[in-house]
C-alpha cells in the first residue's frame, strides 16, 4: 500500500517497524527472458537476512536492481521509505554495498584505499575510517598493500569501504564465495557484530544454507526469479527434523518393515538394515522397538532422521521444479 507521496505504508498493521526495505513486485527481464519475476520482500530494523538460491536464481539481478546498478523492468524498491525511482539519491544514502568480488588498487594500502572510496563519497573523515577498519577486525593491517591481503581480507576491505557512510542496510553479495570454512565462520562472526554494534539490517546472498547458520534471522528462498519461500532460521531448523522421519536400524529389516506397517499403519521403506518411516507422535518409536525385540528382531540403532541444512534447501527447490508448470 503507498501513499500518494510514494512512501510505502506496511499493510499489516500488526508490524510494529517501519521496513528499512520494501521490494515491492520487482521484476527484471532481459530481453523475453524473466531474470527476477514479481518479487516482494521486507527487511526491518536489524534484521539479517539470507537470501538464497541456486546459481542463476535472480540474486545478483535482484540486487543490482537494489543499488541501481540494474534498471528494473518493473515494480519498486523503498529504502527508509523512500522510492530508489522517485528519490534515489534520499534512498541509497541508507545503503552500503558489496556486490562480487570487490576492487581495489592493489598497490595501495587497505587505508589508502578506503581514503580513495571515502573522497569520492565526501563527508567521511579519518577517524570514521579507522573506525570501519576496527569493525570488520582489520586495524592491525590496514596499512600493509592489498595486494597482500588474503581473500577474506579483500572481503573485509569491501565491508569496510561499504561501511564507511553509517549505512542503515548493508547489501553484500555471496561475500563468503571462496572463502574456506574458517574464513567464513570468521566473516560470519564479524558481521553479526556488526549488525548488534552499528544497529544496522544486512541483506546477505549465498547459494548454501548451512553459511547463513548461526547469522541470519530470516531467510527468503528464491528460484527462477521467484521467491518461493520466506522463513525464519528457526522454522527452516524445525523443517530439518519435521521434514525427515524416523528410522530403526535392525537385522531384518525387511520383516520388521511388515511388522512396522501392519501394526503401527505406517508405510515404510527399506534401505540397506534400515527402515524409514513418518510417525508424528515420537513414543511410537520406543513402542515400536519393544515389538520388534519381542519377535526377537536385533535393533542396533533407531531414531530422527538429521538432515542437514543443505538437504531441506534442496528439498524446498525441487518441490518447487515439480510444482511450476514451466
Ligand atoms: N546482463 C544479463 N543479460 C542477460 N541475462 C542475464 C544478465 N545478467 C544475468 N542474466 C540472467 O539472469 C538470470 C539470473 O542471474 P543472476 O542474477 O546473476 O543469478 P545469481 O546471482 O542468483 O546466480 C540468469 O539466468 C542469468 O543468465
Ligand atoms: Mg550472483
Amino acid at each position: 500500500m503507498l501513499k500518494s507521496n510514494g512512501e510505502n505504508i506496511l499493510e499489516n498493521k500488526n508490524q510494529p517497524k517501519t521496513a528499512i526495505l520494501s521490494i515491492v513486485n520487482l521484476t527484471k527481464k532481459y530481453g523475453t527472458r524473466v531474470a527476477v519475476d514479481n518479487i516482494s520482500l521486507n527487511i526491518f530494523p536489524g534484521q539479517i537476512m539470507g537470501f538464497l538460491g541456486a546459481n542463476g536464481a535472480g540474486k545478483s539481478t535482484t540486487i543490482k536492481m537494489l543499488t541501481g546498478l540494474a534498471k528494473m523492468t518493473s515494480g519498486n524498491v523503498y529504502i527508509c521509505g523512500k522510492s530508489i525511482k522517485t528519490s534515489f539519491e534520499q534512498a541509497i544514502k541508507n545503503v552500503g554495498a558489496m556486490i562480487e568480488t570487490p576492487v581495489f588498487y592493489s598497490y595501495l594500502s587497505g587505508y589508502n584505499n578506503l581514503k580513495f572510496f571515502a573522497k569520492l563519497s565526501g563527508n567521511v573523515d579519518n577517524q570514521r575510517i579507522q573506525e570501519v577498519a576496527t569493525l570488520v577486525g582489520l586495524s592491525n593491517r590496514i596499512k600493509d598493500k592489498v595486494a597482500n591481503y588474503s581473500l577474506g581480507m579483500k572481503q573485509r576491505l569491501g565491508v569496510a569501504q561499504a561501511l564507511l557512510n553509517h549505512p542503515k542496510l548493508l547489501i553484500l553479495d555471496e561475500p563468503t564465495n571462496g572463502l574456506d570454512a574458517n574464513g567464513i565462520r570468521e566473516f560470519r562472526m564479524m558481521l553479526k557484530q556488526l549488525a548488534y554494534k552499528e544497529g544496522i539490517s544486512i541483506l546477505i546472498s549465498s547459494h548454501i544454507l548451512s553459511e547463513m547458520e548461526n547469522l541470519c534471522d530470516m531467510i527468503a528462498i528464491i528460484d527462477k526469479g521467484k521467491i518461493i519461500q520466506v522463513k525464519t532460521m528457526d522454522e527452516i531448523k524445525h523443517s530439518c527434523l519435521s521434514a525427515g522421519s524416523q528410522y530403526i536400524k535392525c537385522n531384518a529389516p525387511n520383516f520388521s518393515g511388515k511388522l512396522i506397517t501392519q501394526n503401527f499403519g505406517v508405510p515404510v521403506k527399506i534401505q540397506g538394515e534400515k527402515v524409514f518411516f513418518t510417525v508424528k507422535d515420537k513414543r511410537l518409536l520406543p513402542q515400536m522397538i519393544v515389538m520388534l525385540t519381542q519377535k526377537k528382531v536385533l535393533v542396533y540403532a533407531a531414531g530422527e532422521v538429521d538432515y542437514s541444512l543443505e538437504d531441506v534447501f534442496l528439498n524446498i527447490i525441487n518441490k518447487n521444479h515439480n510444482t511450476s508448470i514451466s
